[in-house]
Formats: structure tokens, C-alpha cells, sequence
């Protein structure tokens, strides 16, 4: 039987990204009136908290975006908190579920309603979780009683066969189908642009291959250190944290054929063709390096190793580049130069398409070095596309100069640019799966990094050191050069 009923269930509800970014986006999605109408939210942790006090700490993080009058903001506010819960217990214990489901039934009234699961807890208890909420039998494996959706956070898995097993397990609890696994770079409103920039705009398809671009980068970087992170990050390290998912999901969307239509089925399909296109990593292709102190002594900028809670002598690294070469037709040669890395010297992250040099040489020595075109997608910090073009500068002589076709989202677009959570959500709650990444897409994305991880560990080969601050460690130049690519 359908149902609009929804009890949106999030688990580590105490936790940095449930009151940072799923509670706002929620309230967003809510005072947009884009949830159903007959909707609970219950937090669940290990934390004990009433309702009163999860409340008021969710009311920390809410703002207005989209309801800027002060009493409609009030009022939607207290709309909103009313309909938040809070249930505490061991995130492995069935009983623990058993109270929830009792505290779900006597606020929801009766068992028929949808059930939207989101796992924003640690890796170590996802499976405890899941097999706890299983045996609670407060999933549902049929649409009897309402549809059953989980929601997971990256990191899927440390590699290949640990992503393969973490599937297997949670899909005895939760079908593929059922499975939302997240990127929130997805659900970012410059990187769904991406296949309307492409497709949607003649002028690009017939350019958009190795006869016109001669390579592509694909950055991700972040000024500042781990910020408190250190237990996670130094388990698992940047490769693993943003190359495997934000920035090979960044190349699929860049380097993939048009789908047959745009639906989650076609789009998925295009991403990984692409992703089983790539050559695997070589180790020699792979750059990493680690964050010493700043130079010059500045100071709260430390080593990577004098965080709190990184072990003296961790080998994680906080920087990686690496070159990636796709064997298909479109981009047979074109090297794309991936990277990303913490305590670096700005905050950004984008796509640029480098173009061949112009074969065109009538301008002579008035001209001599004329840099070549770039298309740029900036992501972050603030979202714009660029069309980087060689121009005569206004004068009586002949001058060049490399100028920008700009579109700047916030100078562009009035309306508020919705947060990539909120996209997300919505998207899970209306069932649409185009921007989550599949089983096959996953396990193709690991195939890509599997093998020169594994090497990287056998060979114990140490990241090189860096300064905080710095473009990166020595070795990023070498591997430019090594193929071909200028700084
Ligand atoms: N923060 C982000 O923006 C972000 C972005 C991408 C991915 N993620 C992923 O999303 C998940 C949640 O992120 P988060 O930043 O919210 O994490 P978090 O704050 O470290 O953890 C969430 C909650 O889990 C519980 N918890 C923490 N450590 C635990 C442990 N060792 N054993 C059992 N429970 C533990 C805590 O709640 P109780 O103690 O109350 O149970 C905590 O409030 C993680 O898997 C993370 O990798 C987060």
C-alpha cells in the first residue's frame, strides 16, 4: 500500500554530520514544503538526550535561507523541532531498535509508513548497525508496509576487496535497490550542471575530445589541516577520502559518453564504462606526500605528525596526485592530472580542460607565447565556469592579453543555490538514485587505485614531506613534467 507517511531515521543523530548538514538540510527541504506532510525525524546515538535537548541543539544549526521573514521563519522552526525525536542505545543493540520502532509506532500511529535510514556513523559500526536494525525487523524487504531506504556516508570500504564486503554484508539487511550511497560532491549544483553544460550546449560535444584537449585537472584542495579528524583520516588518508570517490566521480561526469537518456539507469551505465576505460593506477604514477610544519615557523600550522591523535611515526598521506589515462577513442592520450591535498596553499576545487595550443601562428613576435584556452568548472570556494581566451587589448598597438568569459553562479543566479544535502535528501526521499553511486560503479572505482594502494603498502614507500601551506611535495612537479604537462 503507498504511503506519504515518512520517518526519516538517523543514526550517530549526535554526530558532526547529522547536526551540520542533514538537520539543516532537512529544515530547508521542510520549509520548502518538499517533504511529505505527515513526516518524523528520529535522531538515534549512543548520547543520551530527551527530545527537549536534541531539539535545541538542532535549533543551533537551523537558518532561515529560504523563509527570510522572521515569523515565517518562527513559525516553520517550531514546525519542524515538533516533529524531532530522539532515541538513545548501542548502535549494534536489537533492543535498542525494538524501543525505537515502539517510539516510531506511537508517534506515527500505526506500522504503514516509508523508512528512511541514514547511517551518519563511523565505518567500524555500519555493519553492526545494520544487521541490529535488521533483526529488529524495523527494515522493511517489501513495499507492505512502506518503502525502506538506507542512506550511507563514504568511506565505502579501504580498498577493493574491503568495499566488496562491506556490500555483501550490508546487502543481506538492504537491497542494492534500497542502497543510497553518497558523494555529496554530486550533490552539488556546479557538478549536476556538468551533463547540461555538456549536452545541453552544441558548442562543446564537438570539442570535447583528444583532438582539441590536451589535458585535464581535476583539483581538490583545502588550506587548513585535518581539523580535529585525526582517528578517521589517519586510517584511511586523502587517496581514500577524496580521490577514490569526489575526485574520480568529478572524471566520470567529465569524461563520459552522452547517456542514451537522462535517468539514473543510462547516467550510471556512461559512469562506469568510463571508469572501466581507465588504465589502472601505476605506483610510478602516483604522487603522496605528507604536511611537515610551516616554513618560517608560522605558527598554528603543524607537522601532520604533531596533530592531536596522529601517531609520531604515521605514514598517511595528506597529498596525492596521480595521472590517469582512459583507453577509449575520446581520450586515448590526453592525461588526466588528478590531486588533492590538505594544509596546501589555497582552498579549491575544479575541473580544467586545457586545450591544444592554438595551431593558428599569424600573429607572430607580437605574439609569441600565447597561452593556451582552458575551460574551467570551479567548484569551490565560489562556483563559477570560465572560458579562459586570448584577447587584443583595447590600444592602438597590437597587445594580448589572456582574459575570462565568466559566469560567476552568485552574480548570475539570484535565487539561493540549495546545499548539496539538500538535493541529496529530496532525491532519496522521491526515490531517484541518478546522483548515487551504483554497486558496479564503486567496485570500478577501487579497481582504478586498487592495485597501486596495495603497492603502495608492500612497498612502504614513506609520503614526501611538504610545508604546510605549500603547493605540494617536489614529487608533483616531477610527475607534471614526467608527462608532459606544464606547472
Ligand atoms: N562530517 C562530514 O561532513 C562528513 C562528510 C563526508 C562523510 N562523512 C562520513 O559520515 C559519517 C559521520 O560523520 P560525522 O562527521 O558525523 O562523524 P562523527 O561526528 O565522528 O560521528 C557521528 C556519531 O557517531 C558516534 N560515534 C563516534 N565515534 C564512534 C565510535 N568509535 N563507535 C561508535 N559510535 C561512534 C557518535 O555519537 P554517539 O557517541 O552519541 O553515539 C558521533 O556523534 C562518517 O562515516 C564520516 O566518514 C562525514
Amino acid at each position: 500500500m503507498a504511503t506519504e507517511r515518512l520517518a526519516i531515521i538517523i543514526l550517530g543523530a549526535s554526530g558532526d554530520l547529522a547536526q551540520k548538514k542533514l538537520l539543516p538540510a532537512l529544515f530547508s527541504l521542510f520549509a520548502q514544503k518538499l517533504l511529505p506532510a505527515d513526516f518524523r525525524i528520529f535522531g538515534f546515538a549512543r548520547t543520551p538526550l530527551t527530545d527537549a535537548e536534541f531539539r535545541a541543539r538542532t535549533a543551533e544549526n537551523l537558518t532561515c535561507r529560504y523563509t527570510p521573514d522572521a515569523h515565517e521563519c518562527a513559525a516553520f522552526l517550531e514546525q519542524f523541532l515538533a516533529r524531532c525525536h530522539y532515541c538513545s542505545g548501542e548502535y549494534g543493540a536489537t533492543d535498542a531498535y525494538l524501543d525505537l520502532a515502539a517510539a516510531l509506532q506511537a508517534e506515527l500511529g500505526q506500522l504503514t509508513f516509508n523508512r528512511l535510514f541514514y547511517l551518519a556513523i563511523p565505518p567500524s559500526v555500519f555493519l553492526p548497525a545494520a544487521r541490529a536494525l535488521g533483526n529488529s525487523g524495523l527494515t522493511t524487504c517489501d513495499n507492505r508496509h512502506g518503502w525502506t531506504r538506507i542512506v550511507i556516508e563514504k568511506p565505502f570500504g579501504r580498498d577493493r576487496a574491503t568495499s566488496d564486503e562491506l556490500a555483501t554484508a550490508l546487502g543481506q539487511v538492504f537491497s542494492d535497490d534500497q542502497t543510497y550511497r553518497i558523494d555529496h560532491y554530486l550533490g552539488k549544483e556546479i557538478i549536476q550542471n556538468l551533463l547540461v553544460l555538456r549536452f545541453a550546449n552544441h558548442i562543446f560535444e564537438p570539442l570535447w575530445n583528444r583532438h582539441f584537449i590536451r589535458d585535464v585537472r581535476i583539483t581538490w584542495k583545502e588550506d587548513i589541516g585535518i581539523a580535529g579528524r585525526a582517528g578517521y583520516f589517519d586510517d584511511f588518508g586523502i587517496i581514500r577520502d577524496v580521490m577514490q570517490n569526489h575526485l574520480l566521480q568529478m572524471l566520470a561526469l567529465t569524461a563520459m559518453e552522452p547517456p542514451l537518456h537522462l535517468d539514473a539507469g543510462h547516467i550510471r551505465d556512461e559512469k562506469v564504462r568510463v571508469l572501466k576505460g581507465i588504465r589502472p593506477l601505476a605506483l610510478e604514477d602516483l604522487v603522496t606526500g605528507q604536511y611537515a610544519a610551516a616554513e618560517h615557523g608560522i605558527g598554528g600550522r603543524p607537522a601532520y605528525r604533531a596533530e592531536h591523535g596522529v601517531p609520531a611515526d604515521s605514514r598517511t598521506e595528506t597529498y596525492g596526485a596521480a595521472v590517469l589515462k582512459i583507453e577509449n577513442d575520446r581520450w586515448r592520450g590526453v592525461p588526466f592530472f588528478v590531486e588533492c591535498g590538505k594544509a596546501l596553499d589555497t582552498k579549491l576545487a575544479e575541473i580544467r580542460l586545457r586545450f591544444h595550443d592554438n595551431a593558428v601562428k599569424i600573429f607572430g613576435a607580437k605574439a609569441p607565447h600565447l597561452p593556451p584556452n582552458e575551460l574551467v568548472i570551479r567548484v569551490q570556494p565560489d562556483e563559477a565556469i570560465f572560458l579562459r581566451i586570448n584577447t587584443k587589448v583595447p590600444g592602438l598597438e597590437t597587445k594580448f592579453a589572456p582574459t575570462e568569459l565568466n559566469l560567476r553562479y552568485r552574480a548570475a543566479f539570484t535565487g539561493v543555490i540549495p546545499e548539496a544535502y539538500e538535493s541529496l535528501l529530496l532525491d532519496v526521499v522521491k526515490g531517484d538514485k541518478s546522483l548515487f553511486i551504483r554497486a558496479d560503479e564503486l567496485a570500478a572505482s577501487w579497481d582504478v587505485l586498487d592495485g597501486a594502494l596495495h603497492e603502495l603498502a608492500a612497498t612502504q614507500r614513506a609520503p614526501e614531506p611538504y610545508a604546510y601551506g605549500s603547493a605540494g611535495p617536489q614529487g608533483r612537479a616531477k610527475l607534471l613534467a614526467r608527462h608532459g604537462l606544464a606547472l
